[in-house]
């Protein structure tokens, strides 16, 4: 999502639109303003593009001088006029735009409803509208700062008030707000692009920070409400550059997005007390479950390579067959599938063609249709029985990363939710505490970045690389290929380990790359062996071990350790250093790598 807010002498409205117009590239389903007009709050919002908000207001400009604006991607709620931000509370007294998730927002809003406040969308940031009314004292600071303690989640928030005609105060908490300075004017964006306009002197708020925009200035507070002294960060970056954030392509920033998509995935769902899971959406009954006798996996590319791996976690850990075959396949095979049949459907863009129609494909053979998807409201999602949502955010790259790493988060709470629907999950307490230790393990991975670099450079003027693993390494393995020929064009295979003396052997020669993925400890000595056999060809081997397995540094030429984590859930710390090490390879072959050629990031013909 996309915030914007103004205070100034300027016209309001028109700051607010060119400012979502240049948060557009973050992709959205909604658009909405709230401006201060004397001592009258007025909002317009609607779903679908920015042009729709534009033909609504119809050129009306009006004389505000300050307001706020939001564009929406989806989390809770579908994309709709109501569920669009702004949200007003029952007064009108105020309005507020967030971006973020409210992870309590259930508890907060039964709460509030039992005090009379009613609530009007299917929205989260609903609640904080009602909390700051809630707190309201005749201080709009004072409110918001009351409010924050109740909170848990992410949030980036600015709220007006038209008892309060020209202050503006917002809140960072783990995601991006920056303000914009001005000369008597004062701008807040969730992102540079929206501000280059009209200044490259920011403040970037950290967590906690609340600004406190007014006439005569702008404060910022911490936590307690203790003034900060702050550094003005002068932007050098063009449009292009601040779109990405700072990084060279969208592919890196989006890679290193991934701790907080995974946060975001799993946080409010997990209740590391009690190894359950909530998942809202997901609604099969316990005797539905436990009548499952099969699962039959349906998606395309990325979003299948996470059904793969899903396929060696939910066959362990749930003792159901899972089928594998990529979607174009699958609806041609004549599967036998029945009403005991759950058709896992994966898609980021919900839009797949392929994957649309195994869904429908499924549903006539009565399966029960289970989607996993990036995008609200998006075909797949509204044509499947059960939904879980990836928040990952837009994704821009076409080769898919932080989507893929949500897929695999949203697998392993399915694998909760369902093992203890079917009353099994003896492991349910283990995995959701391992699970929950991911996100910062994730993070851990960018420690690695230089020397993935390092790496990468002696991939680059090679043709030919493959990727071993086995068991779950191998799903990785056909992931980590899948990107390397996707944005480097260096023809990459992936073979499960034991498969290499039956062919893919052959074309082992002095030099040819080797990536092999050694996280699986059980089968640690057959990989190991596997080394040996494309070493003893001459292959350069690097292998992907998690910390303390120095079995492997004696095999490979060179070993990337990956932080310890239950071998269950290494995908999703191996899956990382494949995505930096195609990255910096295609850089290094000066790739177009946000757009290959010949590619899309939806493929909605069949
Ligand atoms: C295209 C994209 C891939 C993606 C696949 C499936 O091929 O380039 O990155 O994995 O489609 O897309 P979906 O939106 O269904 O996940």
């Amino acid at each position: 999502c996309g915030i914007i807010g103004y205070q100034g002498y300027r016209e309001a409205v028109p700051v607010l639109l060119e400012g979502l117009e240049r948060l557009e590239y973050r992709g959205y389903d909604s658009a909405g303003i709230a401006i201060i007009e004397g001592r009258e709050l007025k909002v317009a919002k609607r779903a679908g593009k920015l042009v729709e908000l534009k033909a609504h207001l119809n050129g009306y400009f009006g004389s505000a001088r300050v307001g706020i604006g939001h564009t929406r991607w989806a989390t809770h709620g579908r994309p709709t006029d109501t569920n669009a931000h702004p949200h007003l509370d029952c007064s009108g007294n105020f309005a507020v735009v967030h971006n973020g998730i409210i992870e309590n927002y259930q508890e907060l809003k039964q709460w509030l409803t039992a005090e009379g406040h009613h609530f009007l969308s299917e929205t989260d940031t609903e609640v904080l509208v009602h909390l700051i009314e809630h707190y309201y004292r005749g201080d709009l600071l004072q409110a918001v700062q009351r409010m924050l303690p109740k909170l848990q989640g992410s949030y980036a928030l600015a709220v007006i008030s038209p008892c309060h005609p020209e202050e503006i105060v917002g809140v960072r908490q783990d995601s991006p707000l920056i303000v914009g300075l001005g000369e008597g004017e004062t701008f807040l964006a969730s992102d540079i692009p929206a501000l280059l306009p009209y200044t490259r002197d920011t403040y970037i708020l950290e967590n906690g920070e609340v600004v406190y925009v007014t006439p005569e200035g702008v404060r910022i507070l911490d936590s307690y409400g203790q003034p900060r002294g702050k550094q003005v960060f002068h932007v050098t970056w063009d449009l292009e550059a601040a779109e990405k954030g700072g990084y060279a392509h969208f592919m890196l920033k989006e890679i290193h997005e991934q701790p907080r998509a995974l946060r975001d995935t799993l946080a409010s769902r997990l209740d590391v007390s009690s190894g359950g899971v909530k998942l809202e959406g997901v609604n099969l009954t316990s005797e539905e479950a436990r009548s499952l006798q099969k699962v039959v996996l349906i998606a395309c590319g990325t979003a299948a390579y996470a059904g793969m791996a899903g396929k060696y976690i939910w066959e362990r850990l749930l003792r159901l067959p899972v089928e594998f075959d990529v979607a174009s396949e699958f609806r041609y095979r004549q599967p036998l599938l029945d009403e005991h049949t759950l058709a896992l459907v994966i898609s980021q863009s919900g839009e797949t063609a392929d994957t649309l129609a195994g869904l429908r494909e499924a549903k006539k053979h009565k399966a029960r249709i289970l989607a996993i998807t990036n995008v609200v409201g998006s075909s797949v999602a509204r044509e499947a029985d059960d939904v879980l949502y990836t928040w990952a955010g837009p994704e821009i790259a076409v080769a898919s990363t932080k989507a893929y790493l949500t897929q695999l988060a949203a697998l392993y709470l399915l694998a909760l939710y369902l093992g203890r629907a079917r009353g099994e999950a003896t492991w349910a307490l283990e995995l959701a505490r391992e699970l929950a230790c991911a996100p910062s393990k994730v993070e851990k991975i960018f420690d690695l970045e230089e020397e993935i670099q390092e790496l990468a450079s002696n991939l680059a003027p090679h043709e030919h690389a493959f990727y071993l693993g086995r068991g779950l390494d191998y799903a990785v393995a056909l992931e980590g290929a899948l990107k390397l020929k996707e944005i480097s064009y260096l023809h990459a295979e992936a073979c499960p380990a034991g498969e290499l003396k039956h062919g893919p052997l052959a074309l082992i020669e002095d030099g040819t790359p080797v990536i092999a993925l050694a996280t699986q400890e059980d089968l640690l000595e057959k990989m190991l062996s596997n080394i040996k056999e494309v070493k003893a060809r001459g292959a350069w081997v690097l292998a992907l071990a998690l910390e303390g397995n120095e079995a492997v540094a004696q095999e490979a030429d060179r070993v990337l350790y990956l932080p310890r984590i239950h071998p269950i859930l290494s995908p999703l710390v191996s899956a990382v250093p494949l995505q930096l090490l195609a990255y910096y390879v295609a850089k290094a072959r000066g790739c177009p790598i946000d757009k290959p050629r010949n590619l899309a990031k939806s493929v909605t013909v069949e």
